[in-house]
């Protein structure tokens, strides 16, 4: 790493959202502990951040999250009772995923104003440092994290880098959408951001994906809370202005992205992850394709003789 690269040591993970396009699961249950096969998205989150050497982890969250710390304690009662029966596996999954005292540290916000916000509620945490943001309901299956691909890529780079994936031209809409004016590897200069625009007005088909390293110069524009897209504080607008002050880059990532935060991307987490998983993919797989060639056989009997002419 260059002299000039400061290092990347925190992460921040807002997990203040309301979680509205899962309701009801989310009523009572924050988003970020959904499980996808027997990993919270909040787990996958920190193991990510700690495949790219991350060491502190800071949580932005709203009343009823406390489950989310709880998640990461190694419960002695828990424990003991695991070690009278003998059970030495279970024993060692409470233990991977704990962390130690001191390693989360937690910034409140108390009403969710947008993702811009809720940075800016770890500010003080953060503090003059370069940081990475992981939103844990975006997920990315690949042998090497995509945080851990990032820090690399930043290690040479330095500056600001965003991961990006291209999306489908009808949904750039959903999505902040990058300006770029250059490409090398998987480095994309960025002269510009666009939060959710309309398809006509979308400069490239590149969108911003959960995963962040920026530079602490954001904050005195997260300072202005103004608001954007949607009526909030968006993040999007604050990068807008850094990108004026500093280097900012793209960063096309590898692996699947997966955005857990609705049903269906949920739904594909989970098939996608079993599949990954040895202990079970095989009677997973077996389940699906009995599945599939029942909704097949079924679809095949409702449809007109013309159209089952035209899916043959
Ligand atoms: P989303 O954009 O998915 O929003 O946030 P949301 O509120 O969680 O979900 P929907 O849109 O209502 O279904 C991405 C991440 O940013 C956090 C969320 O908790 C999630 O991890 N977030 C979002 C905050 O912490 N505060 C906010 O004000 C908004």
């Amino acid at each position: 790493m260059s002299e000039k690269i400061r290092p990347v040591r925190k992460a921040v993970l807002p997990v203040a959202g309301l979680g509205t396009r899962l309701l009801p699961a989310t009523k009572a249950m924050p988003k970020e502990m959904l499980t996808i096969v027997d990993r919270p998205l909040i787990q996958m989150a920190i193991e990510e951040a700690r495949q790219a050497g991350i060491e502190e982890f800071i949580f932005v969250m709203s009343a009823g999250k406390d489950v989310l710390l709880r998640h990461f304690e190694c419960p002695d009662a828990l424990m003991e009772m695991l070690e009278k029966r003998n059970k030495i596996e279970h024993m060692q999954k409470v233990q991977e995923s704990s962390v130690p005292d001191g390693a989360i540290k937690t910034a409140s916000q108390d009403i969710a104003l947008g993702l811009g916000h809720a940075i800016w509620c770890a500010k003080d945490l953060v503090g003059d440092e370069p940081f990475a943001i992981i939103l844990p309901d975006d997920t990315v299956r690949h042998p090497q994290s995509c945080l851990a691909q990032m820090m690399d890529a930043y290690n040479q780079s330095g500056g600001n880098v965003v991961a990006t994936c291209i999306v489908d031209p009808q949904d750039v809409s959903k999505y902040g959408i990058l300006d770029l004016f250059s490409r090398d590897g998987n480095m994309v200069g960025i002269k510009g951001l666009v939060e959710k625009p309309k398809a006509e007005n979308a400069p490239s088909d590149m969108a911003i994906f959960g995963r962040y390293i920026l530079q602490p110069e954001i904050f005195a524009y997260l300072d202005r809370h103004e608001t954007g897209a949607g009526g909030e504080i968006q993040l999007t607008d604050a990068m807008v202005h850094l990108i004026h002050d500093q280097p900012f880059y793209g960063f096309v990532f590898e692996g699947e992205r997966l955005d857990c935060g609705h049903e269906v991307g949920f739904v594909k987490a989970q098939i996608a992850y079993a599949l990954d998983k040895d202990s079970i993919s095989q009677e997973i797989a077996d389940y699906m394709m009995e599945k599939l060639r029942e909704y097949h056989a079924e679809t095949m009997a409702t449809q007109s003789p013309k159209s089952r002419q035209e899916a043959a």
